[in-house]
């Protein structure tokens, strides 16, 4: 049977925040030391950063990246990260049980994410620190100066603020993993206090609450709810993070799992309401994505690590094919609540569960997981638009009424372009695909992008890095406003029209 979708320039979701295709960058494993900063590495700059890794974020169009942590940053001090990096202190990590030597901090990253052409995203600890550290740290990167803070800053040699407008109240405070876990009215009192003293130093400022680690959590949304009862005013953003593995092998199953992405945001945005109604709000929460991705390949490696290394290999995800068609879904899933969903990190960026490896002193490559980002990021920029959708379905061990089709479209007024992003989640076989585009008047077909093979289980490496990329050999045509496209089985689709 054929799928059907109809999209109208009117009905609109809501227009894309460009972060959405927001990223991250944490110091554990080698995202940091032996990803984007090498020194010793021929391709590196004057600071030490890999330009080769640079011009693969750049091509990302990577508008914002969420740093120190994660796990991280529940028991980083920031400070130790500022000033000459020879009196910079080592520390032992224990969120990740390694040794961090701090030669990238705030500064430095600062530096880098200019030449990455990204804002940052800042998570403040609230495991080990709380209000005083935060509004210190606001106050070193934000305020122009003539105080303690600032002019240290100025003393390091930034004259100019950092101007960082993002920030995270901690990181998945409702884990018992978490270095200094708390129980959600805990974490709500402490996220409210910190939250307004970081706005005092700094007005401008937008700040994220931290929701559930994920939907599966005992707490959620229970948690949501006491901590936006706690924080709402304050606050402009709440968290959700998500992971997604096919450990079983159960591919009809693993590319389904974005409906439950899908049914995770609907409830956060159900909470968000409540809290809103029961607060006689006007305000409208917002909802940061700001950890998802397919995390599973690296586990029982990461099981064997030896303790107190600096930046050894891990969460080292080698992704596959069928991997990168769930990531798809998920970038379709945040485009379906443009509305809503203002911020989402793809967690994370380089060699850390990433869409871009690097051999220490060595090769970057793209992993299969950097296309759908890469053209979403790209082409998905302008106004979500409501898919009305008819698809044949099917059944998984857990999961009934699975659409093979996952598509959405973006129309993007500037350009006057609109894609259509598409996954067909049949693994054995073609689906016809109708795309009524009546209301565009008229329009042609710039491209059909595909990512398709043969292997679900395929690979990119160092030695072969092209094995899975995209062609251009799409087959969609229009006539009369019709698209019409045979999406090859398991295949990511970008159908670009003017
Ligand atoms: O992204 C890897 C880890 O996943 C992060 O440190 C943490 O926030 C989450 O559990």
């Amino acid at each position: 049977a054929t799928a059907k979708m109809i999209v109208d320039k009117d009905f609109i979701i809501g227009e894309v925040d460009k972060r959405i295709y927001g990223s991250f960058i944490e110091h554990l494993g080698r995202a940091v030391y032996g990803g984007i900063y090498e020194p010793d590495h021929p391709l590196s700059d004057e600071q030490g950063f890999r330009t080769d890794v640079l011009e693969l974020v750049r091509s990302l169009q990577t508008p914002i990246i969420r740093y120190p942590g994660g796990n991280f940053v529940s028991g980083y001090d920031w400070k130790d990260g500022i000033g000459p990096k020879e009196s910079r202190k080592k520390r032992l990590e224990l969120a990740w049980r390694t040794v961090e030597p701090n030669q990238v901090g705030l500064n430095d990253f600062a530096d880098w994410c200019k030449k990455a052409g990204a804002d940052i995203m800042w998570a403040v600890n609230l495991g080990t620190q709380g209000p005083e550290d935060a509004r210190s740290i606001v106050e070193y990167s934000n305020h122009p100066g003539g105080t303690y803070w600032s002019d240290l800053r100025a003393h390091h040699g930034y004259k100019e603020p950092h101007a960082i407008k993002t920030w995270c109240l901690g990181n998945e405070m409702d884990g018992p993993w978490q270095i200094g876990h708390k129980t959600a009215e805990e974490y709500g009192r402490i996220a409210c206090e910190t939250a307004k003293v970081m706005k005092w130093v700094d007005p401008s400022i937008e700040l994220v609450a931290c929701g559930s680690s994920s939907r599966g959590m005992v707490t959620f949304p229970d948690w949501e709810a006491t901590v936006l009862d706690h924080t709402y005013p304050h606050v402009d953003y709440i968290s959700l993070h998500t992971y997604y593995g096919n450990k079983q092998n159960d591919t009809a199953t693993f590319l389904a799992r974005s409906l439950q992405m899908d049914d995770f945001i609907r409830s956060v945005i159900a909470t968000c309401d409540y809290v809103k109604a029961k607060k006689r709000s006007k305000k409208t929460m917002m909802l940061s994505f700001d950890e998802w991705n397919v995390w599973y390949h690296s586990n029982e490696a990461d099981a064997k690590i030896e303790p107190w290394q600096i930046a050894p290999p891990q969460l080292e995800d080698i992704y596959n094919h069928e991997d990168a068609l769930l990531v798809g879904c998920m970038l379709i899933s945040l485009l379906k609540h443009a509305d809503r969903v203002k911020m989402a990190c793809m967690a994370q960026l380089v060699n850390v569960i990433a869409p871009i490896m690097t051999q220490t002193g060595g090769k970057a490559w793209k992993q299969t997981i950097y296309y759908p980002y890469l053209h979403a990021s790209v082409f998905g920029r302008g106004k979500a638009l409501v898919p009305l959708i008819q698809s044949p379905k099917y059944d998984t061990k857990e999961m009934t009424d699975v659409p093979y089709l996952e598509a959405v479209a973006v129309h993007n007024e500037e350009q006057s372009e609109v894609t259509v992003f598409a996954v067909n989640r049949d693994t054995d076989n073609a689906l016809p695909l109708q795309v009524d585009l009546r209301s565009f008047g008229s329009c042609r077909l710039i491209e059909h992008i595909v990512l398709e093979h043969d292997d679900l289980k395929a690979v990119n490496t160092a030695d072969e890095p092209d094995r899975v990329k995209p062609n251009n050999n799409g087959n969609a045509s229009v006539a009369d406003c019709i698209v019409s496209a045979m999406l090859s089985k398991a295949s990511w689709n970008v159908i670009r029209l003017k």
